[in-house]
């Protein structure tokens, strides 16, 4: 088993200092927070004790003093059928013109709803996030386009407008672009998800980032584009393209940390992320950014994980993917993706009886494994380093249990022996799908306990904890961030199948680390538990009204 390599080509830090020292330093800060943000039986992760309402993060970053662009409410045109996107069938490539762009940011990181009850009202977004609090904020870098100018602009789903920071009047810039596409950057407000979380949020905003990226990769899918991430970028590339590092502009906000850039295009042909920083360094930027909350508490370990993650330039990756296989079988709802994309919803709670036909979770399955083409694995470079262990509660035809579903089958070997000898690793379900049952048993109380006691793991059809390839990130710290994305890239291919199921689905952030791992006997942190999430027939909370997302009198600003 060979976690993948990168290739660091600098890194400011290391000036004088051996690069070993450096590497064993930050491993030790990495092992530090992650065995601290776990949750345990005895004590929760250190968190803020109580909330503090009336400090409560605005979940809208917007930038004063910047041109605006209405974005037009075009979802509703875009005639994509959701089992096309999944199977891997693009839609024929539209051109990168408003419409199209005002389409991927509606339907990935725009608003699905607003949900009200009582005096309180709260806005739903298309991609989830721990708590609702949205710490992720996206960004569109484009070339001049034909109703569009040159810029880096900041998405503000409140009004479904981008703010443009910055004007760039640039032939490099252009020239950047020449493969014909757009990136779009993602960033993250620590402290939206710190307020309520305390110290464990820096992992959650790391999932909802990789929600957000495999939001954005089917969207530009059922818009007929190919996406990839910019690999090769390190943070401070990103947060220099992003504007992020423009103190001024941030001096009484809270501060944006840099994440990824997708660029939704041609795969094989990828901007030069060099020149467009030039380029981006001599434009005017515009704007500065809003304070969310009256007081900020600083966190230190969330200040020292992020400091031990930051992210080098490396080397690009080659692809390397799966070539398509067969198409995963339709689900049981034949749905338009916009409906699917902007009906995804989290259950509250499962009703804790409904079964899922076994050929919807196989269906799902295929969908798991990273295929080169297909959303939203296109965007991902490196193989599968994160796999399901799912609690079997109710799939028809299956015996309830404990099963393995192993995404890249040249792993079985390590993670079999990582754990439990007694497993059975009984091969499970049609010959070309990599899942095996360890242990036929009813685990709906063991998956409620290592849930936090929440009841939707003991109510769903299934819940699962995802296995991630640990050592990746002790080899190269930044990787942990890689592996939570992964995570957060796996339960949104399972958000949008349960909705196309029919089910529904919920992310579960708050587990007990150890005992799942003691579940699966491994010791060591060769492999960790990262992510959990749960599956069922939803029971909706009769108290909520629901209203449209936009253009109705009261919420719009
Ligand atoms: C990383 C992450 C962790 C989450 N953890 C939990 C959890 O432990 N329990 C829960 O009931 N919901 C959890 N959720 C669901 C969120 O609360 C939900 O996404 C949010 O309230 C927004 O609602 P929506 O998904 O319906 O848009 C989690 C979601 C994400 C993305």
């Amino acid at each position: 088993m060979n976690p993948p390599s990168y290739s660091v080509i600098a890194d400011s830090d290391c000036l004088g200092v051996p690069w070993l020292v450096i590497m064993d330093e930050l491993q030790s800060a990495l092992l530090e927070f992650h065995e601290r943000s776990k949750h345990r039986i005895n004590r929760y992760a250190p968190g803020p004790g109580r909330l503090d309402w009336a400090n409560q993060p605005d979940p809208f970053r917007e930038f004063a003093g910047v041109p605006r662009i209405r974005l037009p409410l075009a979802a509703d045109t875009l005639a994509t059928r959701f089992n096309d996107v999944r199977s891997g069938e693009l839609a024929s490539a539209g051109a990168f013109e408003l419409e199209s762009i005002a389409i991927l940011f509606e339907l990935a990181l725009g608003l699905s709803a607003w949900k009200s009850h009582g005096a309180n009202r709260w806005a739903l977004r298309c991609n989830p996030s721990s708590g609702n609090l949205h710490p992720t904020e996206g960004y569109l870098l484009c070339p001049k386009l034909a109703d569009l100018s040159a810029g880096v602009y900041h998405y503000l789903s409140r009004d479904h407008l981008l703010e443009q920071r910055a004007a760039i009047d640039d032939r490099s810039w252009d020239d950047a672009f020449s493969c014909n596409g757009i990136l779009i950057g993602i960033s993250s407000i620590y402290w939206r998800e710190a307020w309520k979380y305390g110290m464990r949020a820096w992992r959650y905003c790391a999932h909802d980032c990789g929600h957000a990226i495999a939001a954005l990769s089917y969207v530009a899918a059922a818009l007929g584009w190919q996406t990839r991430l910019l690999d090769a970028a390190g943070d401070d590339m990103v947060a220099g393209l992003l504007g992020l590092d423009r103190g001024e502009d941030f001096a009484a906000a809270e501060p944006e940390v840099p994440d990824v850039l997708l660029w939704v295009g041609n795969p094989d042909c990828l901007p030069d992320g060099q020149c467009l920083l030039d380029a981006a360094k001599k434009a005017t930027w515009h704007g500065r950014a809003n304070r969310l909350s009256a007081k900020r508490l600083v966190w230190p370990d969330i200040e020292t994980i992020h400091r031990a993650t930051h992210k080098p330039a490396t080397l690009e990756l080659g692809a390397s993917r799966a070539e398509p296989a067969a198409p995963p079988a339709a689900p049981a709802l034949d749905l338009s993706f916009a409906q699917i994309a902007r009906q995804r919803r989290s259950a509250v709670s499962f009703d804790g009886a409904a079964s899922l036909p076994a050929s919807s979770f196989f269906g799902m399955m295929d969908c798991l494994i990273a295929r080169r083409d297909t959303p939203p694995w296109n965007a991902l470079s490196t193989p599968a380093m994160v796999h399901p262990l799912f609690m079997l509660h109710r799939v028809d035809g299956l015996e309830p249990g404990l099963y393995a579903f192993l995404r890249d089958p040249a792993v079985l070997a390590g993670i079999r022996q990582a754990m439990r000898s007694e497993w059975l690793w009984q091969k499970a379900g049609p010959a070309h799908l990599p899942l095996y049952l360890l242990l036929p048993y009813d685990l709906r109380d063991t998956a409620k306990s290592i849930c936090c006691h929440q009841d939707i793991a003991a109510d769903s059809c299934f819940a699962l904890g995802m296995l991630a390839q640990f050592e990746t990130a002790l080899q190269e710290p930044w990787c942990y961030r890689h592996l939570l994305w992964e995570c957060g890239m796996v339960g949104q291919v399972l958000y949008l199948e349960a909705e196309a199921a029919g089910m529904r689905a919920t992310g579960i952030g708050c587990f007990f680390d150890d005992e799942m791992h003691a579940l699966l006997g491994i010791e060591g942190h060769v492999w960790q538990s990262l992510y959990h999430f749960s599956m069922g027939h939803p029971v909706d909370d009769p108290r909520l009204s629901t209203l449209p997302p936009y253009g109705f009198q009261g919420f719009q600003a």
